[in-house]
């Protein structure tokens, strides 16, 4: 069977099954079938055995597992990073978080020391690792996404120490130079109404930021202040929604608050400097 008519089965079975995102059919057969989406339109025959592997992916994809989840694998801001359900998908808008803290480390010129709160598959800090060499620290309560953490870390060549802790439990009491997070920031009541993808597969431990999603902004920023420098930073991806409500958990201790928006145009994060 050539691409086009297998693409055109696949494409009932997702309509059925009302999975809309058709794209995600080209890229299990980019996966399996190892070669450039653009070359798909010029494959003539695909063998059984790789027909066999596509449609088994399918059937995954249309029960609505994220194709991260099925390949095992995520790419954030140019690495590979290995997922599985412990772990949330790294998004492409916490790249903008990643992108600001690393222009902002670069700038300084000195060695920095890092913390990132909540680390799941290690994406933001491994990056930062890899961007800046600065020294970096991360922790996460659940010990298995630790181990996938740390799996990324070694594969991606970064020295980062990792900490099984509740927030700034088990941290050891040095300064840092910035403080970051994404933490779980979805309100309890939405969790039910989102995208079966992520309802139905990702960690609730990594979603739930409690009844009006900022639990974690509260516990964060209360015992930040404890383990940054007299200059140090609070960097924070944020719901949408959140950036004035954040702003103003923050005023207390922090100024300079700045907001960033995502590439849809959303508030999405939101740094701040301790007040000297
Ligand atoms: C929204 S995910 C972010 C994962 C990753 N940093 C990213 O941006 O892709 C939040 C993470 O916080 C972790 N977490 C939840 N409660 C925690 C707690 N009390 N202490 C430390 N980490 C926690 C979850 O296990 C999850 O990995």
């Amino acid at each position: 069977m050539n691409y086009f008519d297998l693409r055109k089965k696949i494409e009932e079975q997702f309509k059925q099954n009302g999975i809309d995102e058709l794209a995600d059919i080209d890229w299990i057969m980019v996966e399996v079938l190892g070669i450039k989406r653009s070359m798909l339109p010029f494959v003539k025959e695909i063998s059984g055995k790789d027909q066999e592997k596509i449609m088994s992916a399918v059937q995954k994809r249309v029960k609505h597992i994220p194709l991260d989840y099925i390949f095992g694998k995520s790419y954030f801001y140019g690495y590979e990073f290995k997922v599985d359900r412990n772990v949330l998908i790294p998004r492409q808008d916490t790249e903008i978080l990643v992108e600001n803290i690393v222009k902002d480390i670069k700038s300084k010129n000195k060695p920095v020391k890092v913390l990132d709160i909540g680390t799941g598959s290690g994406a933001i800090i491994v990056t930062i690792k890899k961007e800046t060499n600065a020294e970096c620290y991360a922790v996460d309560v659940s010990k298995k996404a630790l181990e996938i953490a740390k799996y990324n870390a070694e594969q991606n060549n970064a020295k980062v120490e990792f900490i099984e802790s509740n927030l700034f439990e088990n941290v050891p009491k040095i300064k840092f130079d910035y403080i970051v997070s994404n933490p779980p920031y979805i309100e309890s009541d939405v969790i039910s109404t989102l995208q079966a993808e992520v309802r139905l597969n990702e960690p609730i431990l990594a979603l739930d930021g409690g009844v009006d999603g900022l639990d974690f902004y509260r516990k964060i920023i209360n015992q930040s202040t404890d383990y940054l420098t007299s200059s140090g930073k609070i960097y924070f991806e944020i719901g949408y929604n959140q950036a004035e409500i954040v702003k103003n958990l923050l005023e207390n201790d922090y100024s300079q608050i700045q907001v960033y928006k995502d590439y849809g145009g959303n508030d999405r994060v939101i740094v701040a400097q301790i007040k000297k």
